[in-house]
Formats: C-alpha cells, structure tokens, sequence
C-alpha cells in the first residue's frame, strides 16, 4: 500500500451514476428516472444521498441524462409548494428533504451516451477531480441499524487507503448479474491509520479481501466465487486513467469491473462483506421486498 499514503485521507464526494434508461421498469421509467422512484414517499436517490450525509459527505455529484430533470427539481427548493403547504401540518412532510438541501450540494453533469457504469463515473470526472470519492448506485437501496454502509467503507477507507468494493454473497445462480471477485485474505495489506477500538470490534477478518479477480456477469460455471459486487464503491482517482483506456467489456459497455481489475493487480482493491441489507431495486421482486421492508420498518 505504499505510494497511496499521500491521499487525501477524507472522502468528501460522493458519486451518483443515474442515467441509465432503468428499462426494467418501463413503462414507469418512460418520463420518470428510475433513481426517483419512491420506496414508501422517498425517491431512491435520496435514500442514497442520506447514506452519503451519514458517512460524513456533504458533496454529491451526480450524473444524469435525457430525461432526468426531475433529479435536479427534488434537490432543490420549490418556492409554490412550500407557500401552498406553510403552516400547515403538511409542512412536516419536507423536513427531511429541506435538511438534505441545506447540507449539501449538488452538481451535476450529463452522459450523453449510455456507454455503462464505467463510462458514467469517468464522466463524474469534471465534478470529482483528483481525489478518492465514494459511489453510489440509488437503485441498490442499503439499509443497516447501527451505521450505514458507506459510512462503514469509509471508516476502512481511512484505514487502508485504496478502492473498495462492498460485496454480497449471492446464490450462485445469479452470479451472471453482478461483477463477481476472486478473494483472498488480507495479509499483505499494510494498515495507514489504525481503527478505533470500538470500529475495530465491528468488523472480523471473514468480512475484508483482497481481490485478485473481477468478472463481469460470469455464468454460474466460470464464477470466481458467490461475492457479488453491490452499488457501494470507494475509488482512488487514478480510476479515471484506466477508465480511460478501458475497452468496452461484457455487453459492449464500459465495465468499471474492468477498470477495478487493472488496480486488483496492483493488490490495490479491497472487498467488503459490509454489515446491513440490500435490495436491487432495479428489479421489480426487489423493489417490492424494500417497499414491504421500509414500511414494517416505519410501523415500529
Ligand atoms: P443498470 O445496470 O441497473 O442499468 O445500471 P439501467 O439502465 O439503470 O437499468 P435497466 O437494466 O435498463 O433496467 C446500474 C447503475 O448505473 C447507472 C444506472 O443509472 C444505475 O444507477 N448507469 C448505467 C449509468 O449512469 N449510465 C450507463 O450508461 C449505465
């Protein structure tokens, strides 16, 4: 891990890819973004952008496309609404979304091709510039009692200093969904900053890998493994060089499991079997469950 110690040590952007055409869902997503549509009343997207205000980031960027203004209007203030509802009890209904407006900012860019996951955070470029920055995939919503997701890569990120993928076992049949790792233990990773006693108790060591191999989407047969890359990523800039001579991969797309494999080989990507749950809200059997999931949850 030598010649990361001069990174900055605090990830103070956070990534959101949200152009993709969500075509799982048409024909809700024909003139809605995907990222905007609600779990209970809140928008995917904004459960994504509280994740980020957890871990400690108040700078969200986020790449749109064709079709995703309504993005840009939920964060952001809208003066008739806000006149129509005052002093009503109705007002309550926006605390949350006007705290994350207060604390945060946005900025935006558009990718003008849907090129894949890839091509989107290269073209995060502009807004991210030369400094590790955390990722986050709305449609995979994440949920944890204690301490959320990113907060927790983060904490490790403090610690290790290079990327970090946050992965999942899944059932060896969905392999060909997901960007799947080959592993093993960490011992060769030198530690930057030591964690605290009380971050330190929560993780185990059959929670961090080294990853030595990616695959994109691998059939079931040619799996590395059941580790399946989920939408929480911490990336150290050089990405953005690789993605840049990354060729298009599995689907003709720009894969950033392509571009991640290139810094594997530097042993310089950690796997993280993060504590908490997660639904692949791009599908409609995990929108479901999230929506089941977040409303027993408010009924408590
Ligand atoms: P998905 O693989 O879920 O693709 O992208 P999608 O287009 O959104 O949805 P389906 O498969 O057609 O239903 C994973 C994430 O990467 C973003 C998406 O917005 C989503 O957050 N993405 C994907 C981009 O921003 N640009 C792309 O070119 C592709």
């Amino acid at each position: 891990m030598k010649g990361f110690l001069q990174l900055q040590t605090t990830i103070r952007k956070c990534l959101f890819p949200a152009a993709g055409y969500g075509t799982r869902f048409l024909p809700a997503t024909k003139a809605i973004p995907k990222e905007m549509l609600p779990v209970l009343t809140k928008p995917l997207l904004q459960y994504g952008v509280e994740e980020a205000i957890e871990a400690g980031i108040n700078t969200m960027a986020i790449v749109t496309g064709r079709g995703k203004r309504a993005i840009e209007d939920h964060f952001d203030i809208s003066y008739e609404l806000e006149h129509q509802i005052k002093n009503t009890t109705k007002e309550s209904f926006l605390t949350e979304i006007r705290k994350v407006i207060t604390n945060c900012t946005f900025s935006y860019t558009r990718q003008i091709e849907m090129k894949g996951l890839g091509h989107a955070i290269l073209t995060g470029e502009t807004l991210i510039g030369e400094e590790p920055f955390a990722v986050i995939l709305a449609d995979d919503l994440c949920d944890n009692a204690d301490e959320g997701v990113l907060a927790q890569m983060v904490k490790l990120y403090d610690r290790y200093r290079c990327s970090i993928v946050a992965v999942e076992e899944v059932p060896l049949e969905e392999t060909n969904k997901y960007g799947v790792v080959a592993v093993k233990k960490m011992d060769d990773f030198g530690e930057v900053d030591n964690l605290t006693q009380s971050n330190a108790s929560a993780l185990s060591e059959e929670m961090l890998f080294q990853v030595t191999n990616m695959v994109e989407k691998p059939d079931p047969k040619d799996a590395p493994s059941n580790l399946a890359i989920i939408g929480r990523y911490i990336l150290t800039p050089d990405i953005f060089a690789i993605l840049k001579e990354t060729k298009p991969g599995k689907g003709g797309e720009i894969q950033i499991t392509d571009a991640l494999l290139e810094q594997a080989k530097q042993g310089k990507v950690i796997a993280y079997k993060f504590r908490g749950k997660r639904f692949d809200c791009g599908s409609v059997d995990g929108f479901v469950a999230a929506t089941n999931y977040f409303y027993k949850k408010s009924e408590k």
